[in-house]
């Protein structure tokens, strides 16, 4: 049986609190724009991330792909990361559905893109060329162990790809575990963007969505493609009524989930065959190395003993979010500690 499940922030559950506003929620025809609840969640997303207005959506990838659909046209250039989530785990959506050409620049071991990387990247205009149009960042990154990038992180990319004329959007689908691991508002991370998805359904626990924010032009612009790729949603004030919680009651707590990753790493670090600096932990991912080829033994050996990770060739991931204790939490490290001292 499965105590600890440390796969993703997604597999969390909904509060009490959430379950709660789920079934008491005002609801309305959101086609319609008529879902009190629904408006209410999206105005409060926006006034947060400043920006005018949101849209709620029914995934991290989808607010990706409207927001980049609602900004690039066919046979546009759209510069990415080359280990962000929109190039490498969105079944290349913005390419099939949106015939953008992604273009990856370089990241380096804490999400950043260098801003001359970005000002390079640019096309000249030149008809052999697609027109470079926009700019995507991700923060928190998750490739790089969920590293939050600062303000100043975030404003010196942006301004590099508005110097060139493109517009930038933020896939901050942790941008709140930014924010709580910044000790910064999320409007000071989201502020040097035009457009920007977060997720409800990671740390803030919610069971289903996430919020797109930008400019009224823009926001009308997305929900046109929301509704061609068939989520002009009905009654989903009962889902958006959960978004509301996360945003009043959900945000802080989630530096627990910070201060187990870093408890975690620094216990991992100690053990035999692990690579992990948890220096490098800031937020709730942990990536970790462990010898060629037995990543899929250990987190076999770990599932028997009762906790679930992702497993990988020889890189693993742990993700720490609501719902575990912290009896659950020294029952994985003690189960990680055997399974390893077995394998190396
Ligand atoms: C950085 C990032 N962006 C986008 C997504 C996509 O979110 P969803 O799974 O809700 O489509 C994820 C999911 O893990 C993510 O980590």
């Amino acid at each position: 049986m499965i105590r600890v499940d440390l796969r993703s922030d997604t597999v969390t559950h909904p509060s009490p609190d959430m379950k709660k506003a789920m079934y008491d929620a005002e609801l309305g025809d959101d086609v319609y724009g008529d879902d009190p609840t629904v408006n209410h969640l999206q105005e409060k997303a926006a006034e947060l991330l400043g920006k005018e207005a949101g849209l709620f959506v029914s995934s991290g990838t989808q607010g990706n792909l409207v927001s980049v659909l609602a900004q690039a046209q066919r046979g546009d250039e759209v510069l990415v990361g080359d280990q962000c989530h929109i190039m490498n785990s969105e079944a290349g959506g913005t390419m099939v559905l949106g015939s953008v050409v992604l273009y990856p620049i370089k990241t380096d071991e804490f999400g950043f893109l260098e801003p001359d990387l970005i000002r390079s990247a640019v096309k000249p205009r030149d008809y052999h060329k697609p027109p470079t149009r926009l700019l995507t960042i991700e923060n928190t990154h998750n490739a790089s162990s969920g590293r939050a990038l600062s303000p100043e992180h975030m404003k010196s990319m942006a301004d590099a790809g508005h110097e060139k004329g493109l517009n930038v959007h933020l896939d901050g689908a942790r941008i709140f575990n930014a924010a709580v691991a910044l000790d910064v508002p999320v409007s000071d991370l989201s502020k040097h963007v035009d457009s920007a998805t977060f997720c409800l359904s990671k740390g803030l626990s919610c069971p289903i969505g996430s919020v797109v924010v930008g400019s009224r032009e823009f926001i009308q612009e997305a929900d046109r493609w929301r509704k061609m790729l068939g989520s002009g949603m009905r009654q989903v004030g009962a889902v958006a009524a959960a978004g509301i919680i996360a945003l009043d009651l959900m945000v802080e707590r989630m530096q627990e989930d910070h201060d187990a990753a870093k408890h975690i790493s620094s216990r991992m670090a100690e053990m035999p065959g692990i690579s992990v600096d948890p220096e490098h932990i800031q937020t709730n991912i942990i990536r970790f190395g462990v010898p060629q080829h037995t990543g899929d033994q250990i987190a076999a050996q770990l599932k028997e003993e009762g906790v679930y990770i992702n497993g990988g060739d020889s890189d693993l991931r742990i993700v720490t979010h609501y719902g575990v204790t912290k009896d659950d939490y020294e029952f994985a490290i003690s189960a990680l500690d055997r399974v390893m001292k077995n394998i190396v």
